[in-house]
């Protein structure tokens, strides 16, 4: 058994609340700490480094002052993409509208031509950099969404691309079938129409190659409809997905729906109003903000305070996409979602980690505790708090993935 240590200060995060706000009075935070590591990749034991070395057959010794957190996750990506939107960034601080964006070629859809247009080992060569800035950041559990294919090849193609990713890179990759992203312009039918069509022909493909266990749907005006997208998502849970929805980004209503269905998650929520604030937080699923949408859109924070207060199980991911979420930081969003909404460090680190990793049904990681995979980021200072005071610009100096260095 490997001792990794001593650490300034380990912040575990064990022994907290699922649910709820929480004071940064009830963090553990354990001095000149120890993480003692087994064979596996699983946490031994985690404490004083001086009674854990009397375990340990090897020590890796820290030098310096340095932090360890468990790593993060961000439980909501779409980082597979071809393209870029930086124009539709451009009209849109400029005051244009979306229809005037995009009728000039922006949007969803321009995402979605150049995504098609690209073979997969195109694809797969922009997906690596952005996975391999994510681990950089401390991110080792990476949700990545479909949904810019839109069609039975296209979005096999993404998912087969996410798939074999996973042969590059130590971190753990989760893929959602999104599509249901919004109806493609060349599809001759309905809305409703394109979603029976994917539940016939996209999503048993998906299951027959083990693609993705989970299907997302993005409920608005501009998308999909209440009441079809509820149907649709009866049906990939009866086929026996897990389901998480875009919900309630620009018009409220569709969190209600997430809940009613059972959803892991629901995801965005900046139009959530009050009594539907109160309905999800008493639920079973994840209210997941997204403030690089935002900061993206310039558009209001998720309600997080309002939702933590409430006693909801409140996640915090980046949505790095190429429209309305293209920086990728999480760790500078989490932070500023933090100064406007007033969270507690223990809120926002619980929010990118063992809450982040119960919007995505995982519960093998998130804190560091005895069993759990021992994913830990290690930063170069003797304080914590640095982390978020820093707003994302203090980087880890390690990451740590099954307890060897990513
Ligand atoms: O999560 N809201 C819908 N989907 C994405 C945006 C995707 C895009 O603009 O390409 C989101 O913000
Ligand atoms: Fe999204």
């Amino acid at each position: 058994m490997k001792l990794i240590g001593p650490f300034k200060q380990i912040v575990p995060l064990r022994h907290l609340p699922l649910r709820g706000k929480l004071e940064d009075e009830q963090l553990e935070v354990i001095e000149n700490g120890g993480i003692l590591v087994a064979e596996d990749g699983r946490i031994e034991r985690v404490g004083a480094f001086s009674d854990l070395e009397r375990l340990a057959s090897d020590v890796e010794r820290i030098e310096g002052d340095k932090v360890a957190l468990p790593a993060y996750t961000d439980c909501h990506t779409h980082i597979c993409f071809g393209g870029n939107r930086a124009n539709d960034f451009a009209m849109r601080n400029a005051g244009k509208s979306y229809l005037e964006i995009a009728a000039a070629g922006g949007g969803i859809w321009s995402s979605v031509q150049h995504t098609r247009e690209a073979s997969e080992e195109e694809l797969l060569a922009l997906l690596l950099p952005r996975i391999a800035s994510l681990v950089r950041l401390g991110i080792t559990t990476i949700e990545i969404k479909s949904g810019y294919g839109l069609n039975k090849v296209q979005e096999l193609k993404m998912l087969r691309v996410i798939a074999s990713a996973k042969k590059h890179t130590k971190a753990s990759l989760i893929s959602t079938c999104l599509a249901a992203h919004m109806k493609p312009k060349d599809f001759e039918g309905s809305p409703s129409d394109y979603l029976d069509y994917v539940l016939r022909e996209i999503l048993p493909e998906v299951k027959a190659e083990g693609l993705s266990d989970r299907v997302d749907i993005f409920i608005e005006k501009s998308a999909f409809q209440p009441q079809e997208s509820l149907l649709f998502l009866q049906k990939a849970k009866a086929m026996g997905f897990e389901v998480t929805v875009h919900a309630d980004q620009f018009t409220p209503g569709s969190s209600r729906i997430a809940v009613e269905v059972g959803a892991r998650s629901a995801d965005h929520l900046e139009a959530t109003v009050a009594e539907d604030i109160a309905f999800l937080a008493s639920s079973e699923t994840v209210a997941v903000a997204l403030p690089g949408a935002s900061l993206g859109l310039g558009e209001p924070f998720t309600p997080a305070r309002k939702l933590l207060d409430a006693g909801g199980i409140l996640a915090i991911a980046s949505d790095w996409n190429p429209g309305s979420a293209p920086m990728g930081n999480l760790v500078t969003q989490a932070s500023i979602l933090a100064t406007y909404e007033k969270l507690s460090t223990a809120e926002v680190l619980a929010g990118m980690t063992y809450r982040a990793v119960h919007a995505l049904g995982l519960d093998d990681r998130g804190i560091l505790d005895a069993g759990k995979k021992a994913d830990f980021v290690v930063y170069d200072t003797d304080n914590f708090q640095n982390v978020l005071y820093q707003q994302g610009q203090l980087w880890p100096s390690m990451v740590y993935m099954d307890g060897c260095k990513g």
